[in-house]
């Protein structure tokens, strides 16, 4: 397959998983809100829950919650689980489109741990697996007895599976992993316990034997988990744009912090209808998130390339820079790539002129200098003097002649 290939599969893909997930979660959302807000029945006789107006696309929606005791069940009957299941097909496919087949981003990284590429796609792959795998396990087997019990084995295996995955992995590949995990999580939980509860919930109003407790508890502890998973989840999948989170040296205590914000926010909005002050909880969170995530990010710095820098001319030309460009970058930033396994000029940057080159400088520093996230996985192998050549040319204001 060509790298066009990939490309455009990876286009198509995207573009349906995008689709699929704002419909899922969009779902989700917004039967969740409705399940808040729900006023108690006007007509409690006829065995309903809740009901609710609503004013949408130019009419008055009309939104009844009801068990349908002793009632035919109807003739149609909406459900909602193809937009779970197309999120994670196109998922998966993009993890091989983009990760392991398509090579059009780095899944093994040297820098972070020596392993091939099939090494690399066999530990994503297991981390997904075994994650679905103990996910499911504990929730079966400890989850109806002891249900902080099996939260904490959950919180502690997934701080393990963090603190392993950006351990092995790229960091932006480590990311989207945690991300593909704990989606595929989600989609187990409508595959293997929701929608199974639902079918025995409509047999039985279909006078086909009694619906079971048991699985429509179980049902409602993983729809509250997909709850808190959601927000995290979608945090994870834009994480790709972000290099000097996912490649910081301590990305897995960030993943964590970004992680925890997003299940608090979650929480935060799934109390506002009862809790006055959550306002100030959500400005006082996300705050507070942010001053971590800027600590630790501004701590973490890798010291600088201070030996690299020694052995570098206390003036630096743009010939000496450029000759590192040439030599570590424009395989792929090119409008011709010599490497065209990303495209032409990946994040639409060529190096092929010097005022493109001057135009970048200071993303050049961050990507190359600073976070160290180009080239990706050091495929060109740029060494640490070149990388401080860079960074003092830069410094002394990136001039060219
Ligand atoms: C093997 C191919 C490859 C090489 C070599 C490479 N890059 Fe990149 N570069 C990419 C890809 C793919 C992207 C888009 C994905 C991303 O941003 O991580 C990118 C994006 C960028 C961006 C734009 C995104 C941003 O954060 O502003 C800059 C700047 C950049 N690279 C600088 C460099 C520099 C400097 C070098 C050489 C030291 C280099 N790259 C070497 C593939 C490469």
């Amino acid at each position: 397959m060509t790298p066009t290939f990939y490309e455009l599969l990876d286009y198509a893909a995207r573009w349906v998983h995008v689709i699929a997930g704002i419909m899922w979660v969009g779902n989700s959302m917004l039967f969740n809100w409705l399940d808040r807000t729900l006023a108690p029945p006007s007509r409690p006789e006829d065995g309903l829950q809740g009901e609710s107006w609503l004013l949408h696309s130019g009419g008055f929606y009309f939104v009844e919650k009801t068990q349908l005791v002793g009632q035919p069940l109807p003739r149609t009957l909406h459900w909602f689980k193809w937009q779970a299941y197309t999120t994670w097909i196109s998922g998966a496919v993009l993890l091989v489109a983009v990760y392991y087949a398509g090579g059009r981003a780095a899944l093994a990284d040297p820098t972070v741990a020596a392993l091939s590429h099939g090494a690399a796609v066999a530990i994503g792959i297991s981390a997904i697996v075994l994650g679905v795998g103990l996910y499911e396990a504990v929730q079966r087997a400890v989850g109806p007895r002891a249900p902080a019990a099996a939260t904490t084995i959950l919180v502690v295996a997934f701080v393990v599976m963090v603190y392993a995955l950006t351990h092995l992995l790229s960091g932006r590949a480590a990311f989207l992993h945690v991300g593909a995990m704990l989606a595929s999580i989600m989609a187990g939980n409508v595959a293997m316990t929701i929608i199974p509860s639902q079918r025995d919930l409509v047999k039985s109003v279909a006078g086909e034997g009694r619906a079971d407790p048991a699985i429509a508890a179980r049902a409602k502890r993983v729809s509250i988990n997909n709850n808190y998973i959601t927000f995290p989840v979608i945090a994870l999948m834009v994480s790709a744009h972000f290099p000097s989170v996912y490649s910081h040296r301590w990305s897995w205590l960030l993943l964590l912090v970004i992680v925890a914000t997003g299940a608090a926010v979650r929480h935060l909005m799934n109390v506002r209808f009862t809790t006055p002050w959550w306002r100030s909880a959500l400005v006082g969170t996300v705050a507070a998130s942010a001053v971590v995530l800027y600590a630790l990010m501004a701590m973490g710095v890798p010291a600088a390339t201070s030996a690299a820098a020694a052995n570098v001319p206390s003036v630096v030309t743009f010939a000496e820079a450029r000759h590192v460009i040439d030599r570590r970058c424009a395989a792929c930033h090119s409008l011709q790539p010599a490497d065209s396994s990303f495209g032409a000029a990946p994040s639409g940057v060529a190096f092929d002129l010097p005022a493109q080159i001057q135009l970048h400088a200071p993303r050049i520093r961050e990507r190359a200098v600073v976070t160290r996230t180009m080239p990706p996985a050091n495929k060109t192998h740029i060494t640490e003097q070149e990388r401080a050549i860079l960074g003092r040319w830069i410094a002394q204001g990136a001039m060219v002649p």
